[in-house]
Order: C-alpha cells, then sequence, then structure tokens
C-alpha cells in the first residue's frame, strides 16, 4: 500500500472557501462599518488607520534620492534620479532576509528571535552602502519604505507597533525605527545620508502611483503581506490637512475563518492579529494549501510522517506553478516535488486527485481575490462623497497580484459585482516595483 488523497477532504474543503455574494456583501459592510469607526476613533474598529504625514506628490519633485525598501523578503536600496516626470535608476543593491546556500552551507535569517536589532540594522546599512557604491562623502537623501504597522507624529519619525509576516526580531517593536537605522548608517560610516522619509508600502505606492496619474485614490500591497492606503477624504471637515492613511487592513478581524484559517493562525507568531492578511497574502496561501492536503492524506502510520505539515510546506510559488500547468502531466510534477519526497514516490496521485489539487489552489486563490476585492469597493464607496463615486484608480504591487494566475481577473470580477455599473469608473492599476520608487518621490517632497 502507498499513501493515496481523499479527494472528498479537498471537495469539502473548496466548498468552505466558496464566498458567495451574500457574503461577500457582508464582508464589505463590515469593513465600512471598520472604516467608519478608524476615522471617528473608535477603538472596536479592527483598522490601526495610522496616519502618515504626507499627501500625493505634484509631479513635479526632482533630483537624486536613495529609496530603501524593507517589507520582509528582500531588502532593497535604490538610488534614483527624477527629471521631467521620468525616472532612472543608477544604483542599487537587494539581499533577501533570509537565504539558504546548501552547498556552502550558510544559512542566514535576519527574521527570527534570534537575530538582534543592530544586525537586523547593520545588515540593512550595508546594503544602502553598497547601492550608492561605498560613497561615504556626497550627500544622500533617503526615503525609507517601512512595510510594517508603525505609529508616526512626523515623515521622519516611525515607532514600530508590531512585527508582522512572521518577523519576530526583538528590541525593535515600540522603538523608532529611524533612530536604529540612524544609528546603524552611523556605523557603516554613512554619515552623509539622510533619512527623510519614513512610509509604509502602500503609501508608497499611492505616492508612486500619483506621480503619474492623478486619479489614484488608494494603493494596495498584495504580495507577502497584504494592506491597503488611501487618501483622507474627511480632512477638510475636521480642519486638518489632507494626508495619506495606511489602514493596516490586513488587521482586518470581522471574518468567518474555515478550521484551516484558524490552524495558520494558531502556528503564527502573532495568533489572533492580522486574520485578513492570513487569509489573502502570499506569505499564508502556501500554508493554507498545505493544511488542506495534510488533512486528506491517508495511509498507514509508516507511510505518512507525524509531522506531515511542516515537512510538505506548499509555498504560494508551488500553487501558483500548479495554477500555470496546462497539462496533467505538468501538474503532477509540481505537485510530485513536494509530495513524493514526504510520502515516497510509490504514492498514489491520479487524474482525479491532481484536478482536486488544482481545484483547492484555485479556490484558496479566489476567495482571497474575492475578499480583497470586498475591502476595495469599501473603500471607494467610503471615499465616496454623497454616494457618488467618481472615475478612480487603485494601485497594485505585490507578486500576488502580478503573479499567480487568475488572481486579478477574480479581483477585477467581484468589484464589478460589488459595485455594479460605478465598478466600470475603477481602473485597476498594476505597478511593481511602486514601493521602492515611492520612498524616493517621498525623499524629494
Ligand atoms: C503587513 C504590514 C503592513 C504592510 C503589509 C504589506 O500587513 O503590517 O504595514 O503594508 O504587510 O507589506
Amino acid at each position: 500500500m502507498a499513501a493515496v488523497i481523499d479527494t472528498g477532504v479537498i471537495q469539502t474543503a473548496i466548498g468552505s472557501f466558496a464566498l458567495g455574494i451574500d457574503r461577500l456583501r457582508r464582508v464589505e459592510s463590515a469593513f465600512l462599518y471598520d472604516l467608519e469607526g478608524g476615522v471617528s476613533g473608535d477603538d472596536q474598529s479592527s483598522l490601526k488607520m495610522l496616519p502618515s504625514y504626507i499627501d500625493l506628490p505634484t509631479g513635479r519633485e526632482e533630483g537624486d534620492a536613495l529609496a530603501l525598501d524593507f517589507g520582509g523578503t528582500n531588502v532593497r536600496a535604490r538610488l534614483y534620479h527624477l527629471e521631467n516626470g521620468t525616472a532612472s535608476i543608477i544604483g542599487e543593491a537587494a539581499r533577501p532576509l533570509r537565504e539558504t546556500d546548501r552547498e556552502n552551507n550558510i544559512c542566514r535569517d535576519y527574521t527570527t528571535a534570534e537575530t538582534s536589532s543592530e544586525e537586523l540594522f547593520d545588515f540593512i546599512a550595508d546594503i544602502v552602502k553598497e547601492a550608492v557604491g561605498g560613497n561615504t562623502r556626497k550627500n544622500y537623501r533617503l526615503g525609507w519604505t517601512f512595510s510594517f504597522p508603525a505609529r508616526q507624529e512626523r515623515l521622519d519619525h516611525a515607532e514600530l507597533i508590531t512585527w508582522a509576516k512572521e518577523i519576530s526580531v526583538p528590541g525593535v517593536e515600540g522603538q523608532d525605527v529611524v533612530r536604529l537605522l540612524r544609528e546603524a548608517l552611523d556605523r557603516c560610516g554613512l554619515k552623509n545620508v539622510t533619512v527623510k522619509a519614513v512610509i509604509n508600502d502602500t503609501i508608497a505606492t499611492l505616492i508612486a502611483a500619483a506621480y503619474s496619474d492623478d486619479k489614484v485614490t488608494a494603493a494596495t500591497i498584495y504580495g507577502t503581506g497584504h494592506n491597503t492606503g488611501c487618501r483622507e477624504m474627511y480632512a477638510g471637515e475636521s480642519g486638518r490637512l489632507a494626508q495619506l492613511i495606511n489602514l493596516e487592513s490586513g488587521g482586518f478581524s470581522k471574518l468567518m475563518q474555515t478550521a484551516y484559517d484558524a490552524e495558520v493562525d494558531d502556528r503564527s507568531e502573532r495568533p489572533g492579529t492580522q486574520l485578513l492578511e492570513k487569509m489573502v497574502s502570499g506569505r499564508y496561501l502556501g500554508e493554507l494549501f498545505t493544511n488542506v492536503v495534510s488533512a486528506a492524506v491517508r495511509g498507514e502510520p509508516g507511510e505518512v510522517p507525524p509531522d506531515l505539515e511542516s515537512r510538505l510546506c506548499f509555498t504560494a510559488v508551488d500553487m501558483s506553478r500548479l495554477l500555470a500547468a496546462r497539462t496533467a502531466p505538468e501538474q503532477f510534477d509540481v505537485l510530485a516535488a513536494k509530495l513524493a519526497p514526504v510520502l515516497g514516490n510509490g504514492f498514489s496521485l491520479g487524474r482525479a486527485e491532481i484536478a482536486a489539487l488544482k481545484g483547492l489552489a484555485e479556490a484558496i486563490c479566489r476567495r482571497s481575490a474575492r475578499l480583497v476585492a470586498a475591502t476595495l469597493s469599501a473603500v471607494i464607496k467610503h471615499n465616496s462623497v454623497a454616494g457618488e463615486i467618481k472615475p478612480q484608480t487603485i494601485a497594485f504591487d505585490g507578486s500576488v497580484y502580478a503573479n499567480m494566475p487568475g488572481v486579478a481577473p477574480a479581483v477585477r470580477w467581484a468589484m464589478d459585482e460589488l459595485l455594479g455599473e460605478d465598478g466600470k469608473k475603477i481602473e485597476l492599476r498594476s505597478l511593481m516595483e511602486g514601493s521602492g520608487f515611492g520612498a524616493a518621490i517621498a525623499a524629494l517632497m
């Protein structure tokens, strides 16, 4: 005998990920309710709605600026030259926060509780140094995209509220991350770099998109993590200046979880937080898929290892390969690459099982897209003055939106379902790398 996949378990899971229009509308209204609560400071709202102390650019910002992007997977620093509304990159360095080199046996991970805050910030400062070619004399303005919830009182100051996306480096929460970066830049001799702005990646994407499109009202990050930022529409009424607001929408919590979602949450660094993010973003989609597959594996004790889930470990990239594979043999290869080393080559995976697993990947991604669409439809409704929805653009950055087969069309479809005729007024625009570029513009504003 060999281990098999019980397709009945997969079909039931697929059913539990379905999100019909009625449930979608309920998500949209619950999100709208929290948006309104967030504006009026209601502490029952699950949206943090953090002010960013910056407004949209004019499109006339010019000069050289460094953009540092730190968000969870890679750290990237780029030196941009902005002139006449166009940008060129004149220096660049990037490195992943986690890296395993099997040949040389080097394993580096700057995301865990074993990393000190100094080590993390020295690693970041080194990347900045590489991007400026080691130049410690010329003066540079730096804009920093810091993609975590941060409390700000001004543009060049940001206190990390909590880590997200499974980062757990101690000694950073509650601290001003600009000070920590400043100290690391000093340690590596970069006294010539001035941190002018620190912004969330949603805000950076909003700024980058608005540099060339005056209809942009919101920006969504839909990749490793998920979040949306938008321009505050009611500022005038309260006498404050209009500014861009980071919703921290990944923290939206008024959602119905499946047992598989609850499992992802329980095993995460911070159970009970970032519930929407754990249902939609690339960091967690693979885990959801793995949980269902593991629940569906049947076999004798010797055939199924007890730590099946941690050994299977499907990622969002595996899911996108599965969804992109056109023929059953290609789909088999993607699945077998993960299943065979754990279940042995003799495990059984016929056409029916392959089709069920592909259907599962589709269902998880479709739910993700529909949930994101419901929150965006709520943002549009929230920002429409007297119920009138204006023609506008929503910018997207992130690998799930850009690369996961079927996700972008599913977002569009669900938004049209929710907005009806008004859906036609909404342009959804993909803007890869927007979050880095936006920080350079912010440094020049
Ligand atoms: C997480 C962070 C948020 C960020 C998002 C996308 O949700 O809390 O600040 O915008 O990831 O990177």
